[in-house]
Formats: C-alpha cells, sequence, structure tokens
C-alpha cells in the first residue's frame, strides 16, 4: 500500500480535532494503523516550540520569527515522527501542516506564500500530504466557538480581520491546489462532514 498522509486545515474553531478524532476511529475499524498529530506541537522539542509561539505575553514577537519558529516545530515533527510513521506503512493524519503556514504567515501576515513554502522546504523534505481537507467556515463562527471554550493565545487574539484574511487565504490556497487540497463547507453538522471526508477518501482506501 502506498504511503498515506492526510492534513486537515481550516481557520480557528472550523472543527478539525472532532474531524480528526471521527476520521481516526473509522480507519481504525478498517484495519489501518494510524497515526494522528498535530502542528505546532507533535514532539517534545516542538510542544516546546508551540509553547513560545502561542505565548501571549510575546506581542513583539517579528512575523519572521513566528515562521520560523513554525517551520522549526514542523522539521522536528517530520523528521522524529511523521517520516518514520510513514516509513513503517503507518497511515498519518496531521491537525494542520505547511499550508497553515502558507495561509497565516505567508496570507494573513503578508510574507508571502512562496517566500514561505521556500523556507518550509527545508523543512519539510518532501514531505507533503496526499489529501488536505479544508474545513470552510466564517472566520467569526471558528472565534466565537474558540471564545466559548477557553482562553484565547496569542494568534487566536488576533483581530477579527486577521482571521478573515486567515479564512479567505485558505479559500485562495486551495483554487491554487484543486487537486490536493479537497474544501467543505464546515457549518454543516459534524457527521455530514465526516461523511463527505469518507466519500473524498473512498479513492484512497
Ligand atoms: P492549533 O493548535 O491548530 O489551533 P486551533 O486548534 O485553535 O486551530 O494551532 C495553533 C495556532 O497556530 C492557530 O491559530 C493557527 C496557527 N498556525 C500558524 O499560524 N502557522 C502554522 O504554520 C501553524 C501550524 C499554525
Amino acid at each position: 500500500m502506498k504511503n498515506k498522509f492526510i492534513s486537515m486545515e481550516g481557520p480557528d474553531g472550523s472543527g478539525k480535532t472532532t474531524q480528526i478524532e471521527l476520521l481516526k476511529e473509522y480507519l481504525e475499524k478498517k484495519g489501518y494503523e494510524i497515526l494522528v498529530t498535530r502542528e505546532p506541537g507533535g514532539t517534545k522539542i516542538s510542544e516546546a516550540v508551540r509553547n513560545i509561539i502561542l505565548d501571549k505575553s510575546y506581542v513583539e514577537m517579528d512575523y519572521m520569527t513566528e515562521a520560523l519558529l513554525y517551520a522549526a516545530a514542523r522539521a522536528q515533527l517530520v523528521a522524529e515522527v511523521i517520516k518514520p510513521a510513514l516509513d513503517e506503512g503507518k497511515f498519518v493524519i496531521s491537525d494542520r501542516f505547511v499550508d497553515s503556514s502558507a495561509v497565516y504567515q505567508g496570507m494573513a501576515r503578508g510574507l508571502g506564500v512562496e517566500a514561505v513554502y521556500k523556507i518550509n522546504e527545508f523543512a519539510i523534505q518532501n514531505v507533503m500530504p496526499d489529501i488536505t481537507v479544508h474545513l470552510d467556515l466564517p472566520a467569526a463562527v471558528g472565534i466565537t466557538r474558540k471564545k466559548n471554550q477557553a482562553e484565547l493565545d496569542r494568534m487566536e487574539l488576533e483581530t477579527l480581520s486577521f482571521h478573515e484574511s486567515v479564512a479567505d487565504g485558505y479559500r485562495e490556497l486551495a483554487k491554487m491546489s484543486p487537486d490536493r487540497i479537497y474544501t467543505i463547507d464546515a457549518t454543516q453538522s459534524a457527521e455530514d462532514i465526516h461523511k463527505l471526508i469518507l466519500k473524498k477518501l473512498e479513492s484512497m482506501l
């Protein structure tokens, strides 16, 4: 079987975690060995970098620093977790991957998508998802969900217009990679979204 790598993307509060849990459960029942991970994080070092990136007291963080820290966390995750798992034939599902940097840092922060993919080339060693699920929903809906769940981190505390740029950025990125990025209207019920994801993945399974 060919290696399978799926990334789940979308604005904050788009329901990625719920969908990943549903997908993992489904695939495990089918007999697949599944590795679930998240970005930024997924290794001891990457989780430490995550704590730096999301610390809301670091208001002075430069956008380049932010982009490089995300890339550093990703480099460790790819080397330590994702690449070995794919080599062992596991099915890998990642809550966010390099497209998050393309959208949040490249588009919403304005560093440029090309520049952000370029710095990430070094970090990802040619590892790219086979399929990326994009959960599309209005920024305000996602942020309201987040506010109701927990204390907001440095990124979540950004302005609504920043989060709107993120939501628009994902739509634009999906148009740029229609063969890989599959957009789903995430205002639907979790069960309906799950069914759409399974339909899309049918050909891979
Ligand atoms: P995450 O833990 O996925 O947050 P949530 O569960 O709220 O979606 O991601 C943390 C934040 O980091 C989120 O606001 C998105 C942002 N982010 C970037 O800006 N660039 C990146 O490359 C990644 C992976 C995440």
